[in-house]
């Protein structure tokens, strides 16, 4: 065996020439990667004893793309298309052997071989989409060529990563071999190619998929139609789409022209930036310094929950989706049918849209009893509880939890904003009581609020965010604080909003600037969603709020038609008069004196403001650092991925920019927007949150 360099060696077996990557974790392509490889090759083909060459990688995977880490780097080493080029012009067959997933760059590597063998458990993909990028080695001029358009406009616009029995069916694998035994399977194949004399087959002479889509704009304009929702605001989508044109259109060497050029107008833009920073925050947020991954975790095989409502229901959903059965507890009889009838009902609706069979459904329901006792829970490894947010029930809830829990087991709260520590206090055992703040619909929203208590055990906190992983969630860990986090911070954006509306801005403005901004809907189409209503109470109304005034005359929310906005029987809102009437009547009741508010001025009264609570977060060490507040606000409130979070947002646009908005904000409308001494401090010293 040779080695080429610390990453790269090349081993001769009779007539096959192996060459062997090893660079964990992920065996990314980055300078000393290329480097071995281009010379691994160059040594294989100038070697005559070698007649056929195997590409195979050490660790858990193939390639999995280029190295994210040197993105806006100097370049040094070979280029990637060097690397290719020496492959693809190989006089002796290649053959790429896959395990693991071969993605982006990684599957474009293994496209210019001239075979690819993979093992059953294999995936390939071209996910560079998914960091606001395409694929810029030849993805989009190659895989259309193999797979056709339509799959290969599918595969560049999702990322998804496709199984091997998929890319087999697809002819993007030519042989898949026995699991466990790639490196002789890929040698055997390469000998049958040999002995069968088989063709140097280059994906980019192959063109019968791309010119049958040729002359056929529809394809095209039919897959924007189709996607445009999915698509919103997202540039990388439409630059993908234009490179599979392209490789339709034009000659193979022009076609990766326009790739190139499509690729740097990208890679040189903000959204790959967030959505590149994005990609390392949320792996950034499972790490906690005090708390190393060997910390020990307690095995959770069993859960409970208390509180079948809205998200008593849909926390349960994610353990028993893991396969962890959950017994769930109500104080009334009909609460607990309901909840227990709400988890079937999502169930089938998921196998009617065939993404389960019946069989599935039965199987989850199997794991879940309902419960009318608490003292079911007694051999709970892990409890939620879920019931109403009030601290009064919630200290009740965990004395008599304390008294029936087992030992050891962990006793958490998905409160939205009350104190861990207070609910804490009640128990005997502080140390197990942790936040657990899952997010509407829980079943379906990425973010856990993980909220640490100060007594609150390592241990338990290990545990939490292994769990989170396990049951397909990005767990943050926060501090213990009014609204923790998210809440805390959207508690600002809500207040401003509100005051907009007296100011001169009507709630569908409020909303069309949020939405244009990014997220899925503006805070008044919020309210309305969840109701009006909720919290509250007809006995105490004393039209002190518009959103009062709204509910005392009936104005709910989307549930009965109409709220800050009129609904048809579609669903479809549209700005009330009526609602106009109530907020120009309670601005003169308060002596508001309205004036035309600017879409700029409502962005930046709305989001500054945000931001600024982040700073004061940091400082306050209620989060451990700045990208986790990102996440947060990415996975739990729909920010938008590509303008990568509210403090790198706020970074994009300057700190100083934010700063100098927030003090002529707080001269005009006083100290709800009194600078962070943090943001004041980064400014001053020209830093960013990173070095906070
Ligand atoms: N570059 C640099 N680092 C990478 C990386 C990459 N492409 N992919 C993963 N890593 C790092 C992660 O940051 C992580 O580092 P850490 O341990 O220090 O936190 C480590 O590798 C392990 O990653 P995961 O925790 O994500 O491991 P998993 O086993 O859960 O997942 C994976 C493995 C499926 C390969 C996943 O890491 C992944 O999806 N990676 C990104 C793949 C990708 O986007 N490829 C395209 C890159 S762009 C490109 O190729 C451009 C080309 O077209 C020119
Ligand atoms: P909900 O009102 O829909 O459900 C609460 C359920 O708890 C009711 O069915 C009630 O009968 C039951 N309950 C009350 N006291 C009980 C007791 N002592 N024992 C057993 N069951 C009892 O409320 P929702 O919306 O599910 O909220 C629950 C908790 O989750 C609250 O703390 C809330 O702040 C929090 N939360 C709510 C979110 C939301 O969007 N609704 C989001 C994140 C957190």
């Amino acid at each position: 065996m040779a080695a080429i360099n610390a990453v790269t060696d090349l081993t001769v077996e009779g007539d096959i020439g192996v060459v062997t990557l090893n660079s964990p974790p992920v065996n990314a392509l980055s300078a000393q990667v290329r480097e071995g490889l281009k010379n691994a090759f160059e040594a294989a083909i100038a070697d005559p004893a070698v007649q056929a060459i195997v590409l195979i990688c050490e660790g858990k995977t193939f390639i999995a793309g280029a190295d994210i880490s040197e993105f806006g780097k100097a370049m040094t080493g070979p280029s990637l298309q060097d690397v290719q080029n020496t492959i693809e012009n190989s006089p002796k067959p290649v053959v790429a052997a896959i395990h693991g997933t071969a993605l982006g760059g990684g599957l474009e590597v293994a496209l210019v071989a001239h075979y690819r063998v993979a093992v059953p458990s294999a995936k390939a993909g071209l996910p560079e989409v998914n960091i606001g990028l395409l694929p810029g080695a030849g993805g989009t001029q190659r895989l259309p060529r193999i797979v056709g358009v339509e799959k290969a406009l599918e595969m560049v616009t999702s990322g998804q990563h496709v199984p091997a029995k998929a890319a087999l069916a697809m002819g993007l694998f030519d042989s898949l071999v026995e699991e466990g035994a790639l490196r002789d399977g890929a040698i055997a194949f390469a000998r049958v190619a040999l002995a069968e004399g088989r063709p140097l087959k280059k994906v980019r002479d192959l063109s019968d998929k791309v010119e049958a889509a040729r002359g056929k704009p529809e394809i095209f304009a039919e897959f924007r139609k189709a996607n445009a929702r999915k698509f919103r605001g997202f540039l990388a989508p439409e630059n993908n789409i234009k490179c599979i044109e392209a490789a339709v259109n034009l000659p193979f060497d022009e076609g990766l022209k326009e790739e190139r050029r499509l690729f740097m107008e990208l890679m040189t833009g903000s959204q790959s930036a967030a959505q590149r920073y994005v990609f390392f925050a949320e792996r950034q947020a499972a790490k906690i310094p005090d708390v190393p991954d060997d910390t020990p975790a307690i095995p959770v095989k069993k859960v409970g929950v208390i509180g079948a409502g809205t998200m008593g229901g849909g926390i349960s959903m994610n353990f028993l989706n893991a396969g962890i059965p959950v017994t769930i507890i109500e104080a009334k009889q009909e609460n607990l049918d309901r909840g227990v009838g709400i988890i079937r009902k999502n169930y089938e609706n998921t196998a009617k849209k065939g993404r389960l069979t019946q069989e599935d459904v039965e199987k989850r329901m199997g794991l879940l009893t309902p419960s009318m006792h608490l003292e079911d829970l007694a051999d709970c490894d892990l409890i939620i509880e879920a019931v109403f947010e009030l601290m009064e029930i919630k200290k009740e809830v965990f004395t008599k939890l304390d008294a029936i829990a087992k030992p050891g087991a962990i006793l958490a709260s998905n409160t939205s904003y009350l104190d861990i520590d207070a609910i804490a206090a009640v128990t005997r055992r502080p140390e197990s009581v942790i936040g657990l703040h899952f997010f509407s619909p829980a079943n379906v929203m990425r973010l856990l609020e993980i909220v640490r208590g100060e007594k609150t055990d390592k241990s338990v906190i290990a545990t939490s965010m292994q769990i989170g992983k396990k049951i397909g969630k990005v767990a943050v860990l926060v501090g213990n604080c009014f609204g923790f986090v998210g809440n805390r911070m959207l508690a600002q954006r809500q207040r401003e909003a509100q005051k907009l509306i007296l100011e001169g801005a009507m709630p569908w403005d409020v909303d069309r600037v949020l939405y244009e901004f990014g997220l899925p809907m503006g805070p008044f189409a919020m309210s309305d969603l969840a109701g009006l209503d909720i919290g509250w109470d007809p006995a105490k109304t004393s039209s002190s709020t518009v959103r009062e005034v709204l509910c005392e005359m009936d104005r709910r929310g989307q549930k009965n038609g109409k709220g800050f906005y009129d609904y048809d029987e579609n669903r479809v809102a549209k700005p009330s008069p009526e609602v106009e009437k109530v907020i120009l009547d309670f601005a003169e009741k308060r002596q508001i004196q309205r004036r035309q508010i600017s879409d700029q001025e409502i962005l930046e009264r709305c989001l500054y403001p945000m931001v600024n609570e982040g700073a004061k977060i940091l400082e306050e060490g209620k989060a451990i650092r700045a990208s986790d507040i990102d996440i947060v606000w990415i996975n739990g409130y729909g920010w938008p991925v590509y303008r990568g979070g509210p403090m790198f947002w706020g970074e994009l646009v300057g700190l100083d920019k934010v700063l100098a908005g927030m003090k002529a904000f707080q001269e005009k409308h006083g100290d709800d927007f009194k600078p962070s001494a943090l943001l004041e401090r980064l400014v001053a010293e020209g830093k960013g949150f990173k070095d906070a």
